[in-house]
């Protein structure tokens, strides 16, 4: 199969390209310089030159407090981006897979979410992106749309780089412990997706790594994970005000992909600590030239 990943150099694209640089597929990828999703003759001459048999679309307007103050930027990326790539992927016969994310989920929830369950987005960023879930089930039948959560992997940015960089400057961490989910490994996560696009079938997946959290108990594990002696004191959401309200629970039950037969991600602490294990690779490497 022929796989376009859009969104390339964006931290879960990447990942993809190195998951099909080491598989059966051609994969091939491009971000904001060759292509902008918000484009219809942009797109169109993309998949007109790549052709290929199916999209993943990882672009997207990803700063979630920028969002709230920037909300009609967003929307064009989030809600019409995916809108074009449905129209355009629809009349090429490509399969579409969307990736979009628990932050349309309201966070009144109390166990893991499944696919079925009605959506309620509390930011600019989570309505930007069920809209754009909206548009691909109403223009594409062949699509996936993927929610996922937590990402950290690649060069970031994400929570786990961050946490490290406060850890080693300030050497203590203050970190909510009131809203729960499920950080997850792009190295688990691009595989599962590659699967996923294989299989072909279509409809709505949540996929996650396994186990829950809260972004406190996620700052504990980092800092256990590479031996810094730093405390991470618990505090609540009112003690850090965002922007954008952040969902109080936004696990996500894997049941669709489960009910492929696929088996369950790897527990979140064995991703942190694979990515973990990588990075200290990469920063131990000497610096080129
Ligand atoms: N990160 C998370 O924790 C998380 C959680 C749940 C779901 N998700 C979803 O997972 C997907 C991948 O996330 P990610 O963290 O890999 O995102 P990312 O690192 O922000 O990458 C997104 C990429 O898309 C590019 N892009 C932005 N606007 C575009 C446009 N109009 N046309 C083409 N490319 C454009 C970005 O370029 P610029 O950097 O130049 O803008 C960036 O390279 C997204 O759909 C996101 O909503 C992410």
């Amino acid at each position: 199969m022929r796989i376009e990943v859009i969104g390339s150099k964006g931290q879960l694209g990447r990942e993809l390209l190195r998951t099909l640089r080491s598989g059966a597929h051609q994969g091939s990828g491009h971000d904001i310089e060759d292509v902008d999703i918000r484009a219809p003759h942009s797109v169109s001459a993309l998949l007109d030159a790549v052709r290929p048999d199916v999209v993943i679309n990882c672009a997207a307007w990803t700063r979630v407090d920028a969002a709230e103050a920037e909300a009609e930027a967003a929307w064009r990326v989030n809600a019409d981006g995916p809108r074009v790539l449905a129209e355009a992927c629809r009349s090429r016969d490509i399969l579409l897979c969307q990736l979009s994310t628990d932050y349309v989920f309201d966070g009144t929830a109390s166990v893991p979410i499944d696919e079925t369950a009605p959506p309620a987005p509390r930011s600019a960023y989570g309505r930007g992106k069920l809209a754009g879930e909206a548009a691909v089930r109403a223009l594409q039948p062949r699509h996936q749309i993927v929610r996922t959560a937590w990402l950290f992997g690649q060069d970031g940015p994400n929570f786990v780089l961050t946490m490290l960089k406060l850890a080693r400057e300030r050497g203590r961490l203050r970190v909510v412990a009131d809203q729960w989910g499920s950080p997850t490994w792009t190295g688990h996560l691009a595989p599962a997706l590659v699967r996923l696009v294989e299989r072909g079938v279509p409809g709505t997946y949540h996929l996650t790594n396994s186990g829950t959290t809260t972004w406190q108990g996620l700052a504990q594990a980092i800092v256990e994970e590479v031996g810094l002696d730093v405390p991470v004191e618990a505090i609540s959401s009112s003690d850090y005000p965002t922007p954008a309200p952040r969902p109080a629970y936004s696990v996500l039950a894997n049941r669709a992909w489960l009910e492929l037969g696929e088996p369950p991600l790897p527990h979140w602490r064995v991703g942190l600590r694979a990515y973990l294990e990588e990075r200290a690779k990469v920063d131990a490497r000497p610096p080129a030239g």
